[in-house]
C-alpha cells in the first residue's frame, strides 16, 4: 500500500485504537495516529515502532491525521466525545471519505454499568456519527465486539469476526478490503447503519462474559464459505 492509502486513526493514543493501529501496521498498511496533542500521537507512534520496527506510521493532530489520511478515517474516542471530534475535523475531511465509527454506547460513559448501553437519540452511536459528517462522508460502523487488549498483544490469534454496518456496500467493501489484511479477523457485512444498534448492543453482553470468564471474549460467524 502507499502512503495515500494510509488510514487515519482518531483517538490512536487509546486503548482501542492503539491495537488497530498495531494490527494494521503489522500487515503493512500505513497508519497515521491522531490526537488531541500532536506530541501525544508522535509519542504513541513511536511507542508503535518500537513493537513494530517495519510500522509506516505517523503521529499528528486529529486535523492533520485526518488531512493526511487517505478515504479511511477510523472514529475510536469515547461516547462523550464522538460529536466534538467528528466536529474537529469537519474541513479536514472530502466527499468520498469513509469514517469508520467503533463507539459502543456503554453505560459507564454517563456513569453507568459496562453491563448496560445507554440509549442516543440519534438510534446508534454510528447514526449519530452520520449526523455529524459532512455531506458526502459516509460512515460505516464495525469493531465494537474486538477487545482493544487482544489486538494489542500481536503474539495472540484474533480468530473471530467483526460485523461491520453502513448504508453504501462500495463503502463496506473498501473498509472490508482494509481491514480484512489484519490475520485472522474476518469481516461480516451485518447490513445497512440502523443496525448497528443491535450491533452496538452485543458489546455489553461480552464485558459480562469477560468478567464471568476473566477473558477477552469476542464474536465468531459460522457457515460463511470463502471468507
Ligand atoms: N477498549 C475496547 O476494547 C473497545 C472495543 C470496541 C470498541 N471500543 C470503542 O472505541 C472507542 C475508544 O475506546 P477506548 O477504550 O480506546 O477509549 P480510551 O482509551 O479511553 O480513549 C481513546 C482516546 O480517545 C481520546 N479522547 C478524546 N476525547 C476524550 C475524552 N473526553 N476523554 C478521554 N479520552 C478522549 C484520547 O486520545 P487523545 O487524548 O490523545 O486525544 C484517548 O486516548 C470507544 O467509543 C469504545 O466504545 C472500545
Amino acid at each position: 500500500m502507499t502512503n495515500s492509502d494510509a488510514v487515519a486513526i482518531l483517538g490512536g493514543t487509546g486503548a482501542l485504537g492503539f491495537g488497530l493501529a498495531k494490527r494494521l501496521a503489522a500487515a503493512g498498511v500505513p497508519v497515521v495516529i491522531g490526537s488531541r496533542d500532536a506530541g501525544r500521537a508522535a509519542d504513541a507512534a513511536e511507542r508503535l515502532r518500537a513493537d513494530v520496527p517495519t510500522a509506516d506510521v505517523r503521529g499528528l493532530s486529529n486535523q492533520d491525521a485526518t488531512a493526511a489520511a487517505g478515504r479511511l478515517v477510523v472514529l475510536a474516542v469515547p461516547l462523550t466525545s464522538q460529536v466534538d471530534t467528528l466536529k474537529s475535523i469537519a474541513e479536514q475531511l472530502s466527499e468520498g471519505d469513509i469514517v469508520l465509527d467503533t463507539t459502543v454506547p456503554l453505560a459507564p460513559a454517563i456513569g453507568g454499568r459496562p453491563t448496560h448501553v445507554v440509549g442516543v437519540w440519534a438510534g446508534s452511536a454510528a447514526q449519530q456519527a452520520a449526523a455529524n459528517v459532512p455531506k458526502g462522508v459516509t460512515v460505516v460502523s464495525g469493531l465494537h465486539t474486538l477487545s482493544a487488549a487482544l489486538l494489542e498483544d500481536l503474539s495472540a490469534d484474533l480468530n473471530q469476526s467483526t460485523l461491520i454496518c453502513g448504508n453504501r456496500k462500495a463503502d463496506k467493501d473498501h473498509v472490508a478490503e482494509v481491514l480484512g489484511r489484519i490475520d485472522g479477523l474476518h469481516i461480516v457485512d451485518a447490513g445497512m447503519l440502523d443496525i448497528s444498534r443491535l450491533v452496538e448492543g452485543i458489546t455489553p453482553i461480552l464485558v459480562g462474559i469477560n468478567m464471568r470468564y476473566k477473558t477477552h471474549a469476542g464474536i465468531s460467524i459460522t457457515g460463511l464459505h470463502d471468507h
